[in-house]
């Protein structure tokens, strides 16, 4: 369908030109994830300023959708605060089940193409490992 079209030229657009790909200067957090089922692995640096996250970076391999996913997901989080990060999380996960999700509360932007994916559950995995990485490491933080 046409929608299907647009999701794929939205993800390759973020896969070819990936947003905040690269190293981040003075992040004040970085978390590792790999996606088991395949061994693709990204690395999250996060620089967060009184709560707020001010830079978002990315760096590692992995697929079209997990890398696209990421320069969504980094682009969505800069700006916002841990708390509002973390509920973008929730909504995204909530889209990943193929459940209801609130599309309003927050401007989703490019993230709503990853629709898509839910109809291919093995590649699910890959849409959520940025995400999945972000959570980590606020939960790592959180615990400290
Ligand atoms: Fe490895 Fe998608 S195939 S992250
Ligand atoms: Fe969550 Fe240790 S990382 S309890």
């Amino acid at each position: 369908s046409n929608l299907d079209t647009l999701y794929r030229q939205v993800i390759m657009d973020h896969y070819k030109n990936p947003r905040n790909r690269g190293e981040l200067e003075g992040e004040t957090l970085h978390v590792n994830m790999n996606n088991p089922t395949c061994g693709d692995r990204i690395q999250l640096q996060l620089k967060v300023e009184d709560e707020k996250i001010v830079e978002a970076k990315f760096v590692g391999e992995g697929c079209s959708i997990s890398l696209s996913s990421a320069s969504m997901m980094t682009e969505a989080v800069k700006g916002r605060t841990v708390e509002e990060a973390l509920d973008m999380a929730d909504i995204f996960s909530s889209m990943m089940q193929g459940q209801d999700y609130d599309d309003e509360k927050y401007d989703l932007g490019d993230i709503e193409a990853l629709q898509g994916v839910t109809k291919f559950p093995a590649r699910i995995k890959c849409a959520t490992l940025a995400w999945k990485a972000m959570e980590k490491g606020f939960h790592d933080t959180d615990s400290e």
